[in-house]
């Protein structure tokens, strides 16, 4: 089935050619979408009035606690994180554990333009062109072990370049989760860029993981260390609330958050005009995942 909210990258979306420079970017870009299972040339636009948020939108109105938690104190304070030199550790069920440095990542790795909808369980969303590579490439090169079922993730805690920290607002670092075959997924990504440029740190430098049907917040940020494991992990919004925020998350607008209804949402963009629209069933992305979840209670397993 077409996904409506994956893009092949086309001429009226491409940024122009300066915001391309940085090569390692767009490599693949045009390829967006050739992973997914029965989808190949199938993929259609996003559906009118659903264009891509302007750069300036999506990297201005934030959510990254760890500088604060204002939606605009990440630009403000974002640029004080280190991003180079970074490393990834990789460790736990995998064959080939290590410290990888980020560049040795991204030349192993395939970036490609994924053109998602992006979700918060606060219920505004975006429409993002990501750029980054299939997660399920990077565990595929950390060999995953048998006995592995989900896969842990934490974001970097530097208290001396994030001031966030300072406060007791979440459990830090910031950890998420998944099982091992949503990981695995193919609309599972981690991404490197948005519109072709490197990711700016507001939206986790140098690589932040985006797993487009489930709520924004597991989509965890500037990330240091990848965990496969035979336990389910912590997370840090569980850890907070479990009664509002449970390890699935996946979007669904049948089930409401505690305090308020997820049957509909804000897109951002358009100031005084942002539209309000139904939240579809994993974040439109039902028809790739749904499959994920068959036999659970998705409104006992929030
Ligand atoms: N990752 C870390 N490390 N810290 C955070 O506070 N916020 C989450 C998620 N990842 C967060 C994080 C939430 S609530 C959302 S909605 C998205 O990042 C926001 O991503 P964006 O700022 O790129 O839109």
């Amino acid at each position: 089935m077409a996904n409506r909210w994956i893009n092949t990258l086309k001429d009226k979306d491409v940024t122009p050619e300066d915001m391309f420079l940085n090569r390692r970017q767009i490599m693949g870009g045009a390829l967006a979408g050739v992973g997914l299972a029965g989808m190949g040339s199938s993929v259609s636009a996003a559906p009118e009035g659903l264009e891509p948020n302007s750069y300036e939108e999506i990297t201005s109105y934030n959510n990254y606690y760890e500088f604060g938690t204002g939606k605009d104190d990440p630009a403000r304070y974002a640029g004080k994180l280190t991003t180079t030199p970074w490393t990834v550790q990789i460790d736990g069920m995998v064959d080939n554990p290590g410290e990888f440095a980020f560049e040795d990542i991204m030349k192993a790795m395939t970036i490609e333009e994924r053109i998602y909808k992006f979700r918060c369980v606060e219920a505004w969303s975006m429409v993002v062109p990501w750029n980054g590579f299939e997660l399920a490439d990077l565990l595929n090169m950390a060999g995953v072990q048998s006995g592995a079922k989900y896969v842990a993730f934490e974001t970097a805690l530097r208290p001396d370049e994030m001031p966030g920290v300072a406060y007791p607002v979440l459990d830090w670092p910031y950890v998420e989760g998944l099982r091992l075959d949503e990981a695995m997924h193919p609309l599972t990504i981690m991404a490197t860029g948005i519109y072709g440029k490197d990711i700016p740190n507001q939206n986790g430098a140098p690589l932040r993981l985006v797993v487009p049907w489930k709520y924004g917040f597991k989509s965890i940020k500037s990330v240091v260390k990848i965990t496969l494991t035979d336990k389910q992990p912590a997370t840090s919004w569980n850890k907070a609330n479990a009664r509002e925020y449970g390890f699935y998350s996946n979007v669904n607008p049948e089930v409401d958050h505690p305090r308020w209804s997820q049957a509909s949402e804000r897109l951002i963009g358009g100031g005084l005009f942002s539209k309000r629209v139904p939240t579809l069933m994993f974040n439109g992305y039902e028809g790739e995942v749904a499959g994920l979840y068959e036999g659970m209670d998705l409104a006992k397993d929030i």
